[in-house]
């Protein structure tokens, strides 16, 4: 369920028609909705009652200071996979107590800046990391949490790309060297051992792969227990999708997602976290785009919009689907005839669909992409040296630009011409 819905003949985000934001801000714009944010971490809060937990906000999935703040203020935790994230989530309000760094290649700076601002733990991904982080520990004279992201080998039949728990994948170490990787971890100076991370992949719409991963997570804690380590803590990663396309899609709810996590992990007496992003905010923001021209092709039509791959990088590089809806509410029963709908980058990959049949539209007219809310602005580029879309927030009746666009002479100035050219 979201906030983005047809009042009176237009589209509206929650009080808000659309129509307004785009007189006001221009397009393309992103537009997120607070209450569908706040009531996507909830949903999770919830599905995890009754056992300790922290719902730590994968921050790369949408990562404005407004969006996080909201979060922060409603108690989440933040997974963070850069210095840039981490500054992010400081700056939000969020506790160091409350943020775990993820990621493969986190540099020896980055963990200087997390342990000396605060951090709940860093999930581990390789020996030589392992190593370093005992470093960087020693030389400040503090102690890291750490847990190490074990690779359970587990098909999440998602798309490849963001596939991230077999074997071939860079994540995590093998789970079956699980055992030799934690002695050594206990044995090096300026780490402590809190628990064991794992993420299979994203955009899962089975509950069936976390229900085997969570398994092979359940007997490691018991065979790491009889090694004498302190499992205390299971960080279970992100992953849950969400219906892209709502009219043949429903992926598992949070609530059932929460009975797979009781059921395998739940008996351990562990305290859980789960690092969810898209589930979170991907239906808290839409793409408001505009069509430019409406163009006859050879047997089709194209739907040339002002928002383009640099704004929304999805379907040309996943071939994600995402709903285009118009901001006019079509009658009900109106005809529909089949669009490409493309953006205006000089390659043929800027397209959002193929034969997508759509109520007529015409120059001028509104279109939303819905379920954007998430690797949506935060993937933008300035390719074709297009100007970053703005960020905008409704709360109920009323909205807030939250990263402006910026203008060209802003584009332009970032760029240096040595003299000597
Ligand atoms: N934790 C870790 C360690 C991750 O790598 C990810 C996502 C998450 C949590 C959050 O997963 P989520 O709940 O959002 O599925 N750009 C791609 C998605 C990449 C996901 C990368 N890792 C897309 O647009 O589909």
């Amino acid at each position: 369920m979201d906030h983005f819905l047809y009042r009176d003949g237009l589209l509206h985000a929650e009080d808000v028609p659309l129509d307004d934001i785009a007189a006001t801000v221009g397009t393309p714009a992103y537009v997120y909705s607070h209450a569908t944010l706040l009531r996507h971490f909830t949903l999770f809060d919830e599905a995890l009652a009754g056992m300790p937990h922290l719902v730590c906000y994968s921050v790369k999935a949408s990562s404005n200071l407004a969006l996080l703040s909201i979060l922060a203020e409603a108690g989440a935790g933040m997974d963070v996979v850069s210095e840039g994230e981490y500054r992010r989530a400081r700056a939000a309000g969020v506790p160091g107590e409350r943020i775990v760094f993820s990621g493969v290649g986190k540099t020896r700076p980055e963990m200087r800046t997390a342990l000396e601002g605060g951090i709940r733990q860093f999930n581990l991904e390789s020996e030589p990391e392992m190593r370093a982080l005992s470093e960087v520990a020693v030389s400040l004279g503090v102690e890291a949490p750490v847990t190490i992201r074990v690779n359970p080998d587990v098909d999440a039949r998602t798309h490849a790309k963001i596939s991230t728990g077999k074997s071939e994948n860079k994540f995590g170490i093998p789970i079956a060297r699980a055992r030799e990787v934690y002695a050594e971890a206990a044995k090096l100076p300026g780490l402590r051992v809190v628990g064991i991370d794992v993420h299979i992949g994203s955009q899962l719409t089975e509950l069936e792969p976390f229900e085997t991963a969570y398994r092979k997570v359940a007997e490691l804690t018991a065979a790491l227990r009889a090694d004498g380590h302190a499992i205390d803590r299971l960080d279970l990663g992100g992953g849950l999708g969400i219906p892209y396309e709502r009219s043949n899609s429903a992926p598992p709810l949070p609530v059932e997602y929460g009975e797979v996590v009781k059921r395998t992990v739940g008996q351990l007496g562990c305290e859980i976290q789960i690092e969810p992003g898209r589930l979170i905010a991907g239906n808290a923001g839409i793409l408001l785009s505009r069509v430019v021209y409406v163009k006859q092709g050879e047997g089709r039509d194209f739907l040339i919009l002002d928002a383009a791959m640099n704004d929304l990088i999805r379907p040309a590089m996943y071939d994600a689907w995402h709903d285009i809806v118009p901001v006019a509410e079509p009658a009900a029963g109106a005809e529909t005839r089949p669009y490409d709908v493309v953006g205006p980058i000089c390659e043929s990959g800027d397209t959002f669909a193929k034969g997508r049949p759509m109520s007529p539209l015409r120059e001028g007219d509104l279109v939303a992409f819905r379920s954007a809310g998430a690797y949506g602005a935060v993937m933008s580029s300035e390719y074709n040296s297009r100007l970053l879309a703005p960020e905008v927030l409704v709360r109920r009746d009323h909205f807030a630009v939250i990263r402006p666009r910026p203008s060209f002479d802003d584009m332009l100035a970032r760029d240096r011409v040595p003299e000597w050219i």
